[in-house]
């Protein structure tokens, strides 16, 4: 498959298969489904999301029905016609394995595997370049489909990060996840959230992930799928230049289904009036000035 357009990103809405329909209806290419680990998980108590500086801080937790339960969901929006990519996580490389292996049962599009949620308690995989690839070589050594390995911005060296990812066998990389962040009620004199920290996106995000592609660009081979804070066709044009093969949009999608749309018009208006016949004409190209 080439890796192309504007999908959804994973835990902000694909949760059901009636919602990944109506998202797919709406012009979202692919949809990545939430993260989901080997057992369900509750989350974080509450409050578990509150607005910031135009955009959002959460701390969901990484609730989940567990692979298991959500099976039926995934193979119920692929017979209805969705492109699925499986979002899974796991707290060692053998759990996310066995999770991929039962996800690529039903032969979604690729998997992406979450190393980079920023407030669940075994954040720690996306920071090490080694243990990102040992976490990648354990599920392409139990799948034979694509596998996506997702990346935090609040990793040090996102391009060893990324390094590590692609020796372990990654077909791409998606950048980014949440920033870590948190906010502090002024009149209670505590923090907003239950898990006082959480992983902020949207709009504020924007120049962060815009760094990370760019920084990627170059010093990888595989495809890089853009994420953070895109909410508009020039953000995704940017984004594009930077070094984006696709984009994947989280928050802004929660603000109305038609930013896919208006995206993907957006940005071939941009290319017609430039000039260019093709999106692989820009990608990388603010690498090459
Ligand atoms: C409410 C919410 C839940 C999220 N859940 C997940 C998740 O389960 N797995 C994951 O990899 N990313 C998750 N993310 C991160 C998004 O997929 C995306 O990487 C991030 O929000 C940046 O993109 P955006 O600014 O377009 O939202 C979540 C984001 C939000 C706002």
């Amino acid at each position: 498959m080439k890796i192309r357009g504007y999908w959804l990103a994973s835990g902000v809405l694909g949760v059901t298969a009636s919602i990944m329909k109506r998202v797919h209806r709406a012009g979202a290419d692919v949809v990545v489904t939430k993260s989901i680990g080997i057992e369900p998980r509750e989350g974080h108590p509450g409050p578990v999301i509150t607005a910031s500086h135009g955009g959002l801080l959460n701390a969901i937790g990484l609730t989940n029905p567990g692979i298991d339960g959500f099976l039926e969901e995934i193979d119920k929006a692929q017979r209805g016609g969705v492109p699925v990519v499986v979002s899974v996580f796991g707290a060692t490389s053998d759990d996310i394995a066995s999770v991929a292996e039962t996800a690529a049962s039903l032969d979604p599009i690729a998997l992406e595997l979450n190393l980079s949620c920023p407030h669940a308690e075994f954040s720690q995989v996306g920071h090490k370049p080694d243990m990102t690839m040992e976490y990648v070589r354990a599920v392409k050594r139990r799948v034979d489909c694509m596998v996506l390995a997702k990346l935090t911005p609040n990793a040090s060296d996102v391009v060893a990060v990324a390094k590590g990812a692609e020796e372990g066998g990654a077909d791409a990389i998606v950048a980014v996840n949440t920033l870590r962040g948190m906010r502090i009620d002024i009149q209670q004199r505590r923090p907003v959230l239950g898990n006082k920290v959480g992983g902020l996106s949207g709009p504020p995000i924007f120049p962060v992930a815009v760094r990370c592609i760019y920084d990627l660009y170059d010093e990888i081979t595989v495809p890089i799928i853009g994420v953070g804070g895109v909410a508009s066709w020039e953000d995704a044009v940017e984004m594009h230049l930077a070094g984006a093969s696709a984009i994947q949009i989280g928050t802004a999608a929660l603000g109305g289904l038609d930013v896919f749309e208006r995206i993907r018009r957006g940005v071939d208006v941009y290319l017609e009036s430039h000039g260019f016949s093709d999106i692989t004409e820009i990608i990388g190209e603010a690498k090459r000035s």
